[in-house]
């Protein structure tokens, strides 16, 4: 039910930024933030934290990010308070499922039994941080290089909170 109604949502909003010409319009972006969405959501699942809601405004800011990125020097400067989780490759957009398991793969550096503020896994931790409950995305490729914007409301990432919003993966237990 929550997938229909998010593909109904990114259909609509597919509709409108194409209609507003305000951000390079390509058919299958709507498909490509879904599996980003997904691929997300199925990681927040295995630590036991509720799935993120897509939210317009999020998307809307992650497409402008996006494209300042990589057309503006100097763009990471701007201070916004959602939080923020980016990816950049090459000419050609890398798989969904590749852009959130280089996010996640961070956790090998994140120590549960030490948590706290580092900037080495900052994508996971916000990817997984539970009090965060909406998220928007931006896909964009200029000179080459394709920038993938993930935003999240409320930001994670807060320093002193991580113990409480960065749970460990769930483990069946043994018999
Ligand atoms: C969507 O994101 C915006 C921008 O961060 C935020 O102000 C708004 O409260 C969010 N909406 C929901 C329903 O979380
Ligand atoms: C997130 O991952 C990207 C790509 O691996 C990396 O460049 C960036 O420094 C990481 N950290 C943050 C906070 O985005
Ligand atoms: C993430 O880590 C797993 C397990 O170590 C590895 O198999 C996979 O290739 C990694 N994926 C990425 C995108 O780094
Ligand atoms: C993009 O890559 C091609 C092939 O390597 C190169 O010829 C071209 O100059 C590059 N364009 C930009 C804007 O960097």
């Amino acid at each position: 039910m929550n997938q229909v109604l998010a593909v109904t949502l990114l259909s609509l909003f597919a509709i409108l930024i194409c209609n507003e010409k305000v951000i390079l319009c390509e058919s299958d972006t709507t498909a490509y933030h879904l599996r980003l969405y997904n691929s997300i959501n199925s990681l927040r699942v295995k630590h036991t934290v509720a799935s993120l809601k897509w939210n317009r405004t999020l998307t809307e800011m992650a497409e402008y990010f996006a494209t300042r990125i990589l057309t503006v020097a100097n763009s990471f400067d701007i201070e916004e308070s959602e939080g923020i989780n980016f990816f950049i490759g090459g000419s050609t957009r890398p798989a969904a499922s590749l852009v959130a398991d280089t996010w996640y793969n961070e956790s090998l550096s994140y120590d549960f039994n030490n948590p706290g503020y580092n900037a080495i896994y900052l994508n996971f931790t916000q990817l997984i941080w539970k009090s965060s409950t909406s998220v928007g995305f931006g896909v964009y490729t200029a000179n080459n290089h394709t920038a993938v914007i993930a935003k999240f409301y409320p930001a994670g990432n807060i320093r002193g909170k991580f113990r409480q919003n960065v749970i460990p993966k769930y483990k069946k237990l043994r018999r």
